[in-house]
């Protein structure tokens, strides 16, 4: 069983993203499990905070959900053309102390997917992830896209992804995604 962590970059309740995640974990191949992460309760980066208290139990508890999935996909909003403060705050703090970063991103598989109301479905922010996977030295996935524009038209009241052929996009994502991470891990 190939085990994907999927995180959403939203703390919203109606999260488009949070309901892209959903539809993922629903059209998620025969052989792998999705399981999603939340940043809801992670709290700002403080260097002041991480060195009197060390890293808060919240953040360990998402670094060793990280460490221990095969392959992580980030299901990220844009904001003003690039990564949401609130998202990269939580990636931030994986990172630390950075001493620990190899062992819970080095080699990781990734990939991200992303939705919003606007017409360009993340690709900005998607765009805007990569020189930091890089950073945290993963295997970035690059094998196929999703960008997922006019959200407000995708889902339905229930937050059911009720459009087919983004469904269709999302399940062929989620097929090539499972393989990579299948064949790093194998
Ligand atoms: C946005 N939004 C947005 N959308 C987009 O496609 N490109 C952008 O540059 C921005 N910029 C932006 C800035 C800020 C500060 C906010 C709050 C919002 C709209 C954004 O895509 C929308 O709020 C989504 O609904 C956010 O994702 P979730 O919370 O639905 O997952």
């Amino acid at each position: 069983m190939t085990a994907i962590l999927a995180i959403a970059g939203s703390a919203r309740t109606k999260s488009y993203n949070r309901m892209l995640l959903q539809a993922a974990i629903e059209v998620a191949p025969q052989g792998a499990t999705v399981e999603s992460a939340s940043i809801k309760d992670i709290p700002l980066y403080n260097g002041d905070l991480e060195e009197t208290s060390g890293v808060p139990d919240v953040v360990q508890a998402l670094k060793e959900r990280i460490a221990g999935a095969a392959g992580v996909l980030l299901v990220t909003p844009e904001y003003n053309n690039s990564i949401p403060g609130v998202f990269k705050n939580a990636i931030d703090w994986t990172t630390r102390p950075s001493s620990d970063m190899a062992r819970v991103w080095g080699g990781k598989p990734v990939g991200m997917i992303g939705a919003t109301p606007g017409p360009w479905g993340t690709a900005l922010a998607q765009a805007a992830w990569v020189p930091v996977l890089r950073t945290l030295g993963t295997l970035p996935f690059f094998g196929a896209r999703l960008q997922v524009p006019n959200a407000a038209g995708v889902f339905d009241e229930h937050g059911a992804l009720s459009d087919a052929k983004v469904r269709s996009q999302l399940t062929k994502y989620m097929v090539a995604f499972v393989q990579f991470v299948t064949r790093q891990s194998g």
